[in-house]
């Protein structure tokens, strides 16, 4: 999820830590974001408000009534698509967690109708004490989210826990929380991804190269969007971090299918980019097959094709995309692929792309969706083209 356009509150408050504010509003308007900062009386006397207007491009506000004019904190708190509060004093915390409304920063915070993130800073035996946790846990549970302090050194020339967090690492959780609460949020979905392998006996395959990566970055970052995520995953040998994901893990394309067809019904969303292999071994040998002759006959049946079944069953609410891999006639034969299964979207890569395709960390991919919509995208890592894809999901569905 990128912050362009993103609307956000940057409060500020009273604490040494305030200087690294500057940074932070650098950083999210860097990345495309209108921020209007407000601060505290007290966060004055640590930056200047020129420093931050000059950042943000916009006045910086302070006061509920400034002369005759009267900042509406009702009309900021619904304009902003997310508020950080950073630094977050330790007497501004108190406030909070109080209900308390003595100056724009609190109106604004108990008017706002987004997501409000509050960035601690404060000695380590202020961010110890009981009260200072209590009035945390009233935030937290009223669905704030709290970046956590880090170790260091303090103002008080002490060391210890109670730090901001870096701006960097504050813009990353803002990212981070924005695609929480987006609009894949509660939806469902199922992921394919990797090879399948086609048992000839117990030592020999037919298999293909997919490393799945590709659909391990889709699924990944469909739960990073707040979606619950049903990873169908082929036998693959790198170690992925499947935290948080639902994950089957199958060999074979009917071992797939099964699996697909077991969640499907209760998807919203479905990203088939598993290798899947369209014939296997008509028949399994229990034995390890000798080596008689100078040659060999398999004979391979047509494996259950899992998109184009899924396509049947697809009602009008769901969304399915499937990939094409393709070295030839690579756009006519995706746009085939798209009607034949019934797909709503397929996402082709060529292997003509030398950073696309099987293993590569990264991959080039054109978006077709069946309003007629197409878009190419330049070779990116594979995290990256999986963002590219969910865009092109959510803007399928809004369109
Ligand atoms: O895993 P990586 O190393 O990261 O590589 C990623 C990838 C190249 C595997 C991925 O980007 C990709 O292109 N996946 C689809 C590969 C493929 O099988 O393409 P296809 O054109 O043969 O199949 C078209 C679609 O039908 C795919 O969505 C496939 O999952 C599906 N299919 C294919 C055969 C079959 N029997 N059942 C299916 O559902």
């Amino acid at each position: 999820m990128t912050l362009k356009d993103k609307k956000i509150i940057v409060g500020i408050t009273g604490s040494i830590a305030a200087y690294k504010s500057a940074l932070l509003v650098r950083a999210l308007v860097k990345e495309g974001a209108e921020v209007q900062v407000i601060m505290t009386q007290a966060a004055k006397d640590f930056i200047s408000p020129l420093t931050l207007s000059t950042l943000s491009g916009k006045k910086v506000l302070s006061e509920i009534f400034e002369e005759d004019e009267w900042a509406n904190h009702v009309m900021l708190g619904r304009w902003a698509d997310i508020m950080v509060i950073a630094p977050l004093s330790c007497n501004t915390l108190a406030k909070m967690a109080g209900g308390l409304c003595d100056n724009l920063l609190l109106s604004v915070y108990l008017s706002a109708v987004c997501p409000v993130v509050v960035a601690p800073a404060m000695d380590e035996d202020m961010w110890k004490h009981p009260g200072t946790k209590k009035n945390l846990e009233k935030l937290l549970s009223w669905g704030n989210l709290v970046i956590p302090v880090g170790y260091g050194e303090l103002a008080s020339g002490l060391t210890g826990e109670g730090r901001m967090a870096e701006p960097e690492s504050i813009v990353e959780f803002i990212a981070g929380s924005l695609s929480k609460s987006g609009p894949l949020k509660g939806k469902k979905a199922l992921v394919t991804a990797g090879p399948t392998y086609e048992h000839l006996d117990p030592v020999r395959f037919i298999g293909n190269h997919s490393s799945g990566k590709m659909g391990v970055a889709v699924a990944r970052e469909l739960a990073n969007r707040g979606t619950e995520v049903h990873l169908v995953l082929g036998p693959v040998s790198q170690h992925f971090d499947l935290n948080g994901l639902q994950v089957k893990r199958v060999q074979s394309a009917e071992e797939m299918f099964i699996a697909c067809k077991e969640v499907f019904a209760g998807m919203d969303i479905t990203v088939m980019a598993a290798a899947v292999a369209d014939y296997a071994p008509a028949e399994y040998s229990q034995n390890k097959i000798k080596k008689n002759d100078d040659e060999m006959v398999v004979n391979l049946s047509k494996t259950p094709d899992i998109l184009k079944s899924l396509g049947q069953m697809k009602t009008p609410a769901q969304v399915l995309v499937g990939f094409a891999l393709e070295t030839d006639n690579e756009e006519a034969n995706a746009m085939k692929k798209l009607e034949a299964k019934n797909a709503d979207m397929i996402v082709l890569n060529s292997l003509k792309d030398e950073k696309a395709g099987f293993g590569k960390d990264t991959n080039k991919v054109t978006v077709f969706d069946r309003k007629g919509g197409k878009k190419a995208f330049d070779t990116k890592s594979k995290e990256a083209v999986a963002k590219d894809i969910i865009d092109c999901i959510i803007g399928y569905t809004n369109a």
